[in-house]
């Protein structure tokens, strides 16, 4: 098409989840990605039960290789994700609280010293919250209590002073008590001094459900805390099989989401989780539904694409 590339008509980052397979063994989906983003997120090559199945045992070369694919190419980096309740490796199950407290250190300081300066961004913690607000009874909040948020982004700050810390989360985008819990935490985490510097809005839509309410507001009021925001995994959802009235409706949630990036000085990034309905999380994790992308399989671009890009 005429359009520029997406990564040209903005002046955030706009990015999207890569899976390093693809970027290995598909030239055209390459292509792509390195036309249209400025942008990359490893998809689940930087979690820690892909980088530490086994303790003490780390396996690099996936997450190495988008690393590697980004400095070649002029890309930034997203590094996805430190503290997580989901993808940790089952030996963690099998720690003392002392000695897991003392894993975690290591794991953020050896994974961000390795990529230090090569990383813009990390997602500290990823969804420390239940839907009610309340903090979520993982097993690091269970072994080492609630101050294991502010202890990994401590740990995080000395191991890459240079990257910006964000605290990421789902069904945070509109304004109720799980985005309440997350403000709250953000300011009082800021207020004692703990280098909490960007709030990551997940983003995971469905036609289902209505656009979310309200998103722009929010988003600004987290940057008037003072920190950086970003849309880190934009989906948008749709019911099996895809029509023209459904991909326009999933047009309308993706420009809507842009524009509310874009209507916030601090918003700083939009990304989506996969660019092509060729590799998505989507149809395996929620039956039935699809077609979540930008792109289709072949890479067309979809009217979602067209009315951000017109
Ligand atoms: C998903 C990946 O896309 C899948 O390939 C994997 O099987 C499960 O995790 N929120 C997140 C991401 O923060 O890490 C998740 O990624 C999607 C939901």
């Amino acid at each position: 098409s005429a359009a520029p590339p997406l990564k040209d008509i903005t002046s955030r980052y706009v990015g999207s989840a890569v899976p390093a397979t693809a970027l290995a063994n598909e030239a055209d989906y390459r292509t792509t990605l390195t036309r249209e983003f400025d942008s990359v997120t490893p998809e689940n090559e930087m979690k820690w039960a892909s980088l530490e199945p086994n303790r003490g045992q780390y396996n690099w070369s996936a997450a190495d290789s988008i690393v590697n694919y980004a400095r070649q190419n002029g890309k930034s980096v997203r590094g996805h994700t430190l503290v997580w309740h989901n993808q940790y490796p089952g030996w963690l199950n099998n720690l003392s609280a002392g000695e897991l407290r003392a894993a975690v250190q290591q794991h953020i300081t050896t994974v961000m010293t390795r990529y230090q300066g090569k990383i813009r961004a990390w997602d500290v913690v990823n969804e420390v919250f239940n839907e009610d607000g309340t903090l979520r009874d993982s097993i690091f909040r269970q072994k080492l209590g609630d101050g294991y948020i502010a202890d990994a982004f401590r740990w995080a700050k000395q191991a890459d002073p240079g990257a910006k810390l964000y605290i990421n989360d789902y069904n945070v985008e509109w304004q109720g008590a799980k985005s309440n819990a997350m403000y709250e935490l953000v300011k009082s985490l800021r207020q004692q001094g703990v280098p909490v510097e960007g709030a990551g809005f997940q983003t995971h839509l469905s036609t289902q459900y209505g656009f979310p309410g309200g998103f722009q507001a929010n988003l600004q009021r987290f940057a008037d805390l003072g920190v950086d925001v970003a849309i880190t995994e934009a989906d948008v959802r749709i019911q099996l099989p895809a029509d023209a009235a459904k991909l326009s409706k999933q047009a309308d949630y993706f420009d809507q989401a842009w524009d509310a990036c874009q209507a916030v000085g601090r918003c700083v990034e939009f990304t989506t989780w996969g660019f092509t309905d060729r590799h998505s999380w989507v149809p395996g994790t929620f039956p039935g539904e699809g077609a979540a992308c930008l792109f289709d399989e072949s890479l067309k671009p979809k009217p979602a694409y067209t009315r951000i890009n017109p």
